[in-house]
């Protein structure tokens, strides 16, 4: 069984003193650090000039591989291959990829060569910092900058401010990526004057005599049902994601509401056919689709937050948390009698978003 040693007693670590620990002879001194040499750089200006050559060589190649990333960005078809791969993909890999190595490269060559070489030895410490520790790292990290000897080395300073500003144009350049801006395409729909609403299941146009008082109609433009034929008036072609987008901004509900329960907002009493109204059918709170109608009180209730609007006083809100009303459509009929469309929404449908502006334009 080993004693315990007293509290607080002080043991003697290995090769604190000479001749080893007492009790243990076979534990060596300390070594200390080996002898200090200079380095070839230190002594010999010629070298130094040359290893200076020879990083601000890497910083350049370094920014000449950042402007290769660029234009391989813009001038290889991304359909080519290469050994298997996309020769795009394979492009920029490398130039961006050898653009850092080199950076590093020469920041390191910088640092072994030519910056100032003293050894440092640093006593373990507890591992939070003190404000004397912080205030000394501030103090080393100037002293760095200053040994560094960025001042007296010019060519070395402007060939790494050009390698790392030219690094910054590949992460712009990509930006591209995200995809065009969405301009004035949050503002408007696929709606246009003229074009027929029809049901959104079977694709049938509709004429306003086909609804029955109360009943509510989930409808779309022409142009977005599926299967139909080669548009002859050259209407726009959509598929894929677009129009999936221009199917959920372009949904609609129409409903056919006694017209003497109709308060139509000033300048908008021709916007219905014989009681048949239009409006969007996206909620203006966070865009649910919603087509919950209570035909006796002519309301219309989003399941997602409980926002209600009333069709019959021009889709105002009456009550949740929807800040504007339901825009609506206006309608017209065509030479047989089917709805149609007058125009796009006088504003944006579905949920506010940053660049919409302020109050809505109730003007026709
Ligand atoms: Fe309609 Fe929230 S999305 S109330």
């Amino acid at each position: 069984m080993s004693e315990d040693k007293g509290a607080g007693e002080i043991q003697p670590r290995y090769g604190e003193q000479s001749g080893g620990v007492p009790g243990n002879p076979e534990a060596m001194d300390n070594p200390g650090l080996p002898e200090h040499l200079p380095r070839p750089t230190d002594v010999d200006p010629r070298l130094a000039q040359r290893a200076e050559r020879q990083i601000a060589t890497l910083f350049g190649l370094a920014a000449l591989l950042s402007i290769a990333f660029c234009v391989a960005y813009f001038a290889i078809d991304e359909h080519v291959f290469f050994l298997g791969t996309r020769a795009s993909n394979l492009a920029l890999g490398l130039s961006l990829g050898l653009a850092l190595l080199f950076i590093g490269i020469g920041a390191i060559q910088w640092a072994k060569k030519l910056m100032v070489d003293h050894e440092i030895t640093e006593e373990r410490h507890p591992a939070v910092s003190s404000e004397e520790d912080r205030s000394a790292a501030l103090t080393a990290f100037a002293s760095g900058a200053k040994e560094s000897d960025i001042g007296r080395r010019p060519l070395i300073r402007n060939s790494l401010i050009g390698a790392l500003g030219a690094l910054g144009l590949p992460a712009i350049v990509a930006l591209r990526d995200l995809g065009e801006l969405p301009g004035d395409k949050p503002s408007r729909t696929v709606w246009t004057r003229g074009m027929r609403v029809v049901n959104d299941v079977t694709g049938a146009p509709i004429r306003a005599a086909d609804m029955q008082l109360g009943q509510l109609v989930n409808a779309e433009p022409d142009i977005l049902v599926e299967n139909e034929e080669d548009d002859p008036e050259g209407e726009e072609n959509l598929e894929g994601h677009e129009m999936l987008n221009a199917k959920a901004k372009a949904a609609v509900i129409l409903v056919r509401i006694d017209p003497k329960d109709i308060t139509p907002y000033p300048g908008r009493k021709n916007w219905g056919i014989d009681g048949v109204l239009c409006y969007s059918k996206i909620c203006t709170h966070v865009g649910c689709p919603i087509s919950l109608y209570e035909q006796t009180t002519h309301h219309l209730l989003c399941p997602c937050h409980q926002s209600t609007f009333d069709l019959a006083d021009n889709g105002e809100v009456i009550f949740g948390p929807a800040a504007r009303t339901l825009p609506q459509l206006p309608l017209g009929v065509d030479d047989e009698g089917y709805l149609i469309a007058m125009s796009d929404f006088q504003e944006p449908v579905g949920p506010s978003f940053w660049e919409r502006g302020g109050e809505e334009d109730r003007s026709v």
